[in-house]
């Protein structure tokens, strides 16, 4: 089957599509349910300290996350994307919510690259809004708007991919036999090596999470346990996995040895 071109255009076209089969999806847009999962504990934990006034969540999908993470937000809180068909599943959510929940969240159809119209917000999320960007000078550009639409110290929390993580999970994937994971044709992982040079004038790192417990377990020894057959993603073991990550996610700061096999990249920047 030829694969489509990495372009805007299909990017955006590719979402609307999955929108359509998406719907009212609670958990977003990931196929693993543990990872949302993970990735509201790490983006929750930091919203109840700091306890923002107003939040912006781009690339919001569906919304149910958004509208999760209103719940730690007091005035206002809004998601963007660029799919309508994305934003009309999150208003017919949002429409099922509390009163105090509809009062404070709203849904815009709007491409994030472009935020000059909107105030300055306390908190920005994104998560994997940036892997959908074509490339990494795109990826620099969408962090420096985003500097642009925060306040002072304010905080950008990102749930996205990193290439280096990735490529760390599969040379310990091959040892164990596995076959590489592939990048999605629409995703471009965060190279951290090119990217994090570009914009440490403009935020210093807070905390970051890879979850490397939860990808060494449900990526390397789950599959290595059920070869040939394919892992099954509603296994107990990554059950067990998520667990096991939750162990370390709010406690430790260091990167440990286990830590450096997860491929994802939560990070919570705060505005220089
Ligand atoms: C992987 S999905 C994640 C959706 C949601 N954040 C979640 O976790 O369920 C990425 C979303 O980003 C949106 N997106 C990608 N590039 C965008 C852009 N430049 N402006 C607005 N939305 C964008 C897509 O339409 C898609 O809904």
């Amino acid at each position: 089957m030829k694969l489509a071109k990495f372009t805007e255009t299909q990017n955006q076209k590719f979402w609307n599509t999955y929108a359509k089969k998406l719907k009212e999806n609670p958990r977003g847009a990931h196929s693993d349910r543990h990872i949302v999962d993970l990735e509201d504990n790490f983006i929750e934990f930091i919203l109840k300290q700091k306890k923002p006034k107003t939040l912006l969540d781009i690339g919001c999908g569906n919304g149910s996350r958004t509208i999760r993470f209103a719940k730690y937000v007091k005035v206002e809180t809004l998601g963007l994307d660029y799919s309508d068909i994305m934003i009309k599943h999150a208003r017919k959510i949002l429409k099922k919510q509390s009163k105090s929940i509809k009062r404070k969240v709203s849904f815009e159809v709007q491409d994030a690259t472009i935020l000059q119209k909107y105030d300055k917000f306390d908190i920005i999320t994104s998560c994997r809004c940036f892997v959908n960007q074509t490339s990494a000078k795109k990826q620099i550009g969408l962090f420096k708007t985003i500097h642009s639409r925060l306040k002072n110290h304010g905080s950008l929390i990102i749930a996205e991919q990193s290439q280096e993580g990735l490529d760390n999970l599969n040379s310990i994937r091959k040892k164990f036999g596995l076959q590489k994971i592939r990048v999605p044709w629409h995703n471009l992982p965060i190279k951290e090596l090119s990217v994090m040079p570009k914009i440490n004038s403009m935020f210093k790192i807070n905390k970051i999470n890879r979850l490397g417990a939860f990808y060494f377990l449900s990526r390397v020894i789950h599959p290595a346990i059920v070869y040939p057959n394919e892992p099954n993603p509603s296994s107990i073991i990554n059950d067990i996995s998520e667990k096991a990550e939750l162990l370390f996610q709010n406690e430790k700061d260091d990167v440990n040895c286990i830590e450096h096999y997860g491929s994802h990249l939560l990070i919570h920047f705060i505005k220089k």
